[in-house]
Order: C-alpha cells, then structure tokens, then sequence
C-alpha cells in the first residue's frame, strides 16, 4: 500500500470522498481501511508530565485487540469441534487455528518484558490516576477465561468477591451467558468421547493393568506395594472414583473422555491418531502459556508494586499469585494423563479394523462415512465391557 495516504487524512476520507482524484480515490486507502484516525486518536494519557503513561495505555490496548483475536479463534475452534470425528482436513485446519492462538500468546508474554521497561518509580508518577480501573476489569480477558473452560467456583475469591460483582450490570449479564455456554474443553471432552474403538481398547487396558499387577505379585512385591498400584489405578478404572474426583475439583473430563484421551496418547504413532494427538498437545500448550503469563504478569506486579494493594483494591501480587494454579487449568486432566501410563510393551495391540479405519488414506477416500459408523460397527462387534471394576 501506498503509505503517502499517511499524510492527507488518517481516516483516509477527505481525500477518497472530496479529493476528486478520479478512479484512484474509489480505492481503498491503507488509513480509512485500518481506521486510523480512530485507533491513533484513543490514547489519552491522564497525566501529562508522565512519559511512560502512553506506553501503559499502548501496551494495555494491544492487549486487548489481540483479545480480541483470541475470542474469534476460539469461537471458530469451538465450531469446528462440534462435528469433528477423526477427518483429516478439519484436523488441520483446527489445528492450525490452535497454534495461531498459542502464538498470539507467546506475543503477549513478551509484552510484559517491553511494561517492564518502565521502572517502579515512573509508575508511580501516575499510577494514582488510574484508581480504581484495573486489568482485573478486563470483559475480554475474563470471556477469554470462560470459553475455555475456567469454572467460577474455581476462581481465586477477590475482596471475598466472585469476579462478576466488579462489572456492570451489562457487562454481568455476558459474563453470565458465556459462563452457561459450551466451553472449549466441553467441545473436547465430547470429541474425545466420540474416539472410535474406545471400548474394547478399554477392556484391554484393564486386562493390561491386571497382568501388570499379577506380575508384580509374583516377582514377589510386597503386598503393600501392590496395593497401592491397584489403588493408584482403581481411580481411573472406577467411573464412580473418578467421578468423585471430579466433584472434588481434582480432575475436570469425564470418564469415557478420559479413555479416549488414553488412546490418543498410547497410539499417537498411527497416522489416524496423529493429528489428534498434535491437538490434544497445542490444547496444553495454550493452558501452559496462559498459565505462564499469569505468573510473568504476577512478577512483573511485584516489581511495580510490591506488596501493595491492587488498583481495584486486591491483595495484589498475593491475590496474582494466587491464580498461578491448578484450579486454573482447563485441560489439567490431559497433564496428569501420565499418572495412567503403562510400561510401553504392555500397550495393547491396536486392532487392525480400527487401524484400517483410521487411516487418514481411507479417510480421504469417503471410505469412512461422515458419521463414522464404520468404525462404529467395529466397536459393535466388540464385547460389551460390563464387569465393575469399582472395588470396596
Ligand atoms: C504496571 C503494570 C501492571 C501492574 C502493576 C498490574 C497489576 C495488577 C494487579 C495488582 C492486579 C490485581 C487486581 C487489582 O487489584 O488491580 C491485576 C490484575 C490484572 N491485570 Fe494487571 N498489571 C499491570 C499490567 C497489566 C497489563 C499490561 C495487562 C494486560 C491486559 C494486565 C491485565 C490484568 C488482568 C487480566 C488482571 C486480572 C487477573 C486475574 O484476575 O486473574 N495487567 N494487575
């Protein structure tokens, strides 16, 4: 683009109207497309002796449209979700969405480092103009928040306060609604229920873990040991322990999703189980990177402030500090998968029909129905796993 339109109108509309330049003034120009005049003319620095006040609101604004990219990718992934079976091109598109999402994210934690040039008593030459706004107002931030997942009662209490008492009433009622809509990890854990060939995977797994306690036992492990083995994975095997860990808090998908979660892992080397598994991995990485900038951004708070009081009268860096954690991260059941791992050699075989059927070649060829029920039937075919394995 012609960056001379700088120099007539930043909105670029004196010159496309009344300009009379012929066709050339019918074109769009870098400025009226951008809407700079706008964008340019909404930092408005409180304190004009401040010199870094503009880069407060610069950076603070930044934040937000890049937010605001945030929420259109999620919204988009969370389409995509809905239908999603194993089909490759979805895959990949939606994957491609999710690691646009974590780059962005990567961009705003470097942000803080460029805030943290501003020094603490530079801060101070103007900080008392901005009480009692905060970023804790963020409506963006907090949707961003929601459509992941984040519950409310997990939510770090804030002057004793649930978050949505901060806001106005309008702003309140989005909140809420965003609370009650499907959120991304609701979108997954659906998905992941729907992994073809869940069940008999399931049924193997156990018969897995049952050999693997067996052996344990007769290489002459104490019994104590072995116990605490079966324990370990009666939480996983047992849907009604699981499920009292997730009224607990502890654990957040349900227990098929959970399954399917283990079959992506163990067989993520099967060219059908690739793409997923590459998702599951970018969905940690978002929670990871979320969680990381809460604890740049706690840092950094410290570095201003210490332990002061909060523009909007939290504890500050405690209350921050407070939201580094796991009550915080939406997929943390992906992270502690692991606890359910089994040595590699007792992976169960994968059957060939679900192999077949995940094969991103077949895939592409309409061998596989849209609905997925070829593998469907396979799984019909299968034995219905109906023993309890809920123990005392
Ligand atoms: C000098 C720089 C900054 C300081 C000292 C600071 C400090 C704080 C403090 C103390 C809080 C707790 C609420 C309160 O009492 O105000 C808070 C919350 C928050 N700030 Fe900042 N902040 C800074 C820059 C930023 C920037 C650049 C952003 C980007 C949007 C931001 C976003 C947020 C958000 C989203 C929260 C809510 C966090 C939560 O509740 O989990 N802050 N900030």
């Amino acid at each position: 683009m012609n960056c001379s339109y700088y120099a007539h109108d930043l909105d670029g509309e004196a010159s496309t109207q009344e300009g009379g330049h012929g066709d050339a003034d019918k074109e769009v120009s870098y400025a009226g497309y951008l809407q700079l005049g706008k964008l340019l003319d909404c930092q408005k620095p409180r304190e004009s002796t401040a010199h870094d006040e503009l880069l407060f609101i610069i950076v603070h604004q930044v934040y937000e449209l890049w937010f605001k990219e945030i929420i259109h990718e999620l919204d988009s992934v969370m389409e995509i979700f809905e239908t999603l079976d194993m089909e490759g091109r979805k895959m990949l598109v939606l994957s491609s969405r999710l690691n646009r999402i974590l780059k962005i994210q990567n961009l705003l934690r470097d942000q803080v480092v460029i805030m943290e040039t501003m020094t603490p008593m530079d801060f101070m030459k103007f900080r008392d103009h901005l009480v009692p706004a905060s970023g804790f107002h963020s409506l963006q931030f907090r949707l961003i928040e929601n459509k992941l997942g984040i519950k409310k009662d997990q939510r770090s209490k804030c002057k004793s306060q649930e978050y949505r008492s901060q806001f106005d009433s309008g702003d309140r009622k989005i909140l809420k609604q965003s609370e009650e809509e499907t959120s991304l990890l609701q979108r997954v854990q659906e998905w992941l229920e729907r992994t073809p060939g869940l069940e008999i995977f399931w049924k193997k797994y156990k018969e897995s873990i049952q050999d693997m306690l067996d052996a344990m036992e007769a290489e002459a492990k104490t019994l104590e040991e072995v116990n605490k083995q079966k324990n370990h994975f009666e939480t996983i095997l047992c849907e009604e322990k699981h499920n009292q860990r997730i009224a607990r808090g502890e654990r957040r998908f349900s227990h098929k999703a959970i399954q399917g979660a283990l079959m992506i892992f163990f067989y993520r080397d099967e060219p059908g189980f690739s793409l997923p598994f590459q998702i599951l991995q970018l969905l940690m990485d978002i929670d990871s990177l979320l969680l990381k900038w809460r604890y740049d951004h706690s840092m950094m708070a410290q570095r201003m402030i210490g332990s002061k009081v909060g523009t909007m009268g939290s504890s500050g860096y405690q209350y921050l500090k407070s939201t580094v954690s796991d009550r915080y991260k939406v997929f943390v059941d992906l992270f502690n998968l692991s606890n359910f791992f089994i040595p590699l050699d007792r992976i169960p075989e994968l059957s060939s029909s679900i192999k077949e059927g995940l094969d991103p070649a077949l895939l592409m060829n309409g061998n596989l129905n849209k609905d997925n029920s070829t593998l469907r039937s396979v799984n019909d075919k299968e034995d219905h796993v109906t023993s309890s394995d809920c123990q005392g």
